[in-house]
C-alpha cells in the first residue's frame, strides 16, 4: 500500500481534478503541493459540475484536504471559492480543510504586476492566467513574501509590508505607475485574516501523523510536467515545479512519502497560452477536438489550442516525473475520427531526434514525425470496462503505452466521476 502523487504529464488540463476526486474515495487525505489559483480542476458528480482552483479536489467528497506550503494562496480567491462551493452544498470547515501556515500569500499587487507585465510584453507575452502566480513566487524566493502565519501576527505586519513595498514601489516608480500605500495593504490583510486563519496550522505535523498511522495520502498536482519551471517549455511555463518530487517539499514530507506517481495524460494534446506545440492542429480536426472536448480554460475561459497526441513529450514527462503509470483521459473525444495521428519522433534541422530539446529556438523549430493509426466509429463515451472498447481503441491505448514506456493504470471515458476504468490500483502498488 502506498501514497499516490497525481501530476499532469502534458501542459495542464489533463483531467487531474476528475481523477483525484475518483481516487479520493480510496484516500485518507488529499494534498495540494504547488501552484495556486491558476489551476482549474473540474469534476462532475451526477451531472453537477464543481470547479476548484485552490481547494484540493478531495473536499467535494469531504475527504480531509490540505493546502501545502508549496502553494501560493490568494486569500480573497480562496474565500470566494469556499463560498461558491458552500452554495453547491459542499461545506468546507477547518475539520476538512487545513492550510499550511507557512504558505506565501498572493496579494492584489501581484495580480496587477502579472497583468501589467503581460500587457507590456505584447507579442512576447507568456500568456499567463494573470493571477499573480509568478510575482508571488518571486517574492517568496526573494524572502519578502507575506505568509499565512503573518496574518496572526499583526505587530510584525508593518515591517513586512514595508520590506515588500521597498521593492514593489521602486518597480512601480520606474514604470511611472502609482505607488502603493502600506496602510491600505495592512487594512486589507486584517480584514481577510479571520477568513483564513481558522484553517491554518503546521500541516507537516498532521501529515507525519497520517504517515505514522499508515494512512493513504493522495497528492494533487496542478499544471503539468511541460509547464514545470525547470523542465518545461521555458520561458512559457508556470513559476513552480510541477513534478512529483515537489510533492515532498511542497507539503513538508520526506521523499519516501511520495509512493506511486500517476501521470494524468489526455489522449490528445492541448495547451493554453503561448509557447511551442509541435503537434498543434490548425484545421477542422483541431477544431473538432476542441468542440468535442469542450476545450475552454476553466480559469480564464480562453480557447485551448488542440493537437494530436505527442508521445515524445509524454515519454519525456514519464522519465522526468518518475511516472509509474498513467491515467489516460478523454479517449471518448477521439470517437469518430477515421484516422488518428501520434507523434513518435521529431525532425530538427533534417535530423531525427527522440526528445524535446531545451533551447527555445530549437523547440520552435522541431517538426513532428507522425505515425498514423486507424480510428473507431463506435462510441467509447461512458465505457466502464476495458472489454467495452472497440478493438482499434484498444490498439491506440496499447500503442501509447509502448511509446511512452509506461502502463495505463486508469482510463477515463467521460467527465462523470464513475465513467472510469481501473486497470491497476495505484494505491495497491
Ligand atoms: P485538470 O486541470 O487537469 O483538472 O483538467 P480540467 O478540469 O481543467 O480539464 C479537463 C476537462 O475535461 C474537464 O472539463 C473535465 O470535466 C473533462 N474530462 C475529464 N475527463 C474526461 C473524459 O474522460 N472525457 C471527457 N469527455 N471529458 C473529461
Ligand atoms: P491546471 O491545474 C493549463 C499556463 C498558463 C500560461 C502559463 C503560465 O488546471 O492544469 P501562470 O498564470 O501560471 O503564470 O501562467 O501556464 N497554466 C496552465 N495551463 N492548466 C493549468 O492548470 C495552468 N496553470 C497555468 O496558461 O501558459
Ligand atoms: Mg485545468
Amino acid at each position: 500500500m502506498s501514497n499516490v502523487v497525481v501530476i499532469g504529464s502534458q501542459w495542464g488540463d489533463e483531467g487531474k481534478g476528475k481523477v483525484v476526486d475518483w481516487l479520493a474515495s480510496r484516500a485518507d487525505v488529499v494534498v495540494r503541493f504547488q501552484g495556486g489559483h491558476n489551476a482549474g480542476h473540474t469534476l462532475v458528480v451526477n451531472g453537477t459540475s464543481y470547479k476548484l482552483s485552490l481547494l484540493p479536489s478531495g473536499v467535494v467528497r469531504g475527504t480531509p484536504s490540505v493546502i501545502g506550503n508549496g502553494v501560493v494562496i490568494d486569500p480573497w480567491a480562496l474565500s470566494r471559492e469556499i463560498g461558491v462551493l458552500s452554495g453547491q452544498g459542499v461545506t468546507v470547515t477547518p475539520d476538512v480543510l487545513m492550510i499550511a501556515d507557512n504558505c506565501a500569500l498572493i496579494l492584489p499587487l501581484h495580480g496587477h504586476l502579472d497583468r501589467a507585465r503581460e500587457e507590456a510584453a505584447g507579442k512576447g507575452k507568456i500568456g499567463t492566467t494573470g493571477r499573480g502566480i509568478g510575482p508571488a513566487y518571486e517574492d517568496k524566493v526573494a524572502r519578502r513574501a507575506i505568509r499565512v502565519c503573518d496574518l496572526a501576527d499583526p505587530d510584525s505586519l508593518d515591517m513586512k509590508i514595508d520590506r515588500l513595498l521597498t521593492h514593489h514601489n521602486a518597480l512601480l516608480k520606474g514604470l511611472g505607475a502609482k505607488t502603493l500605500d502600506a496602510a491600505s495593504i495592512r487594512a486589507e490583510l486584517e480584514e481577510i485574516a479571520p477568513h483564513i486563519l481558522p484553517y491554518a496550522r503546521p500541516v507537516w505535523r498532521e501529515l507525519a501523523a497520517y504517515r505514522k498511522m499508515g494512512k493513504r495520502i493522495l497528492f494533487e498536482g496542478a499544471q503539468g510536467a511541460l509547464l514545470d519551471v525547470d523542465h518545461g517549455t521555458y520561458p512559457f511555463v508556470t513559476s513552480s515545479n510541477t513534478l512529483a518530487g515537489q510533492a515532498a517539499v511542497g507539503s513538508g514530507m520526506g521523499p519516501g512519502g511520495i509512493g506511486y506517481v500517476l501521470g494524468i495524460t489526455k489522449a490528445y494534446t492541448t495547451r493554453v497560452g503561448e509557447g511551442p506545440f509541435p503537434t498543434e492542429l490548425f484545421d477542422d480536426k483541431g477544431e473538432r477536438l476542441g468542440v468535442r472536448g469542450h476545450e475552454f480554460g476553466t480559469v480564464t475561459g480562453r480557447k485551448r489550442r488542440c493537437g494530436w497526441f505527442d508521445a515524445v513529450l509524454v515519454r519525456q514527462s514519464v522519465k522526468l516525473g518518475g511516472i509509474d503509470g498513467i491515467a489516460l483521459t478523454k479517449l471518448d473525444v477521439l470517437d469518430g475520427f477515421d484516422t488518428l495521428k501520434v507523434c513518435v519522433a521529431y525532425r530538427l534541422d533534417g535530423k531525427e531526434i527522440d526528445y524535446f530539446p531545451s533551447s527555445m529556438s530549437e523547440q520552435a523549430r522541431v517538426e513532428p514525425v507522425f505515425e498514423e493509426m486507424e480510428g473507431w466509429t463506435q462510441s467509447t463515451e461512458g465505457a466502464r470496462s476495458f472489454a467495452e472498447l472497440p478493438a482499434t481503441a484498444v490498439k491506440y491505448v496499447r500503442r501509447i503505452e509502448e511509446l511512452i514506456e509506461a502502463p495505463v493504470a486508469l482510463l477515463s471515458t467521460s467527465p462523470e466521476r464513475d465513467d472510469t476504468i481501473l486497470m491497476h490500483d495505484p494505491f495497491e502498488d
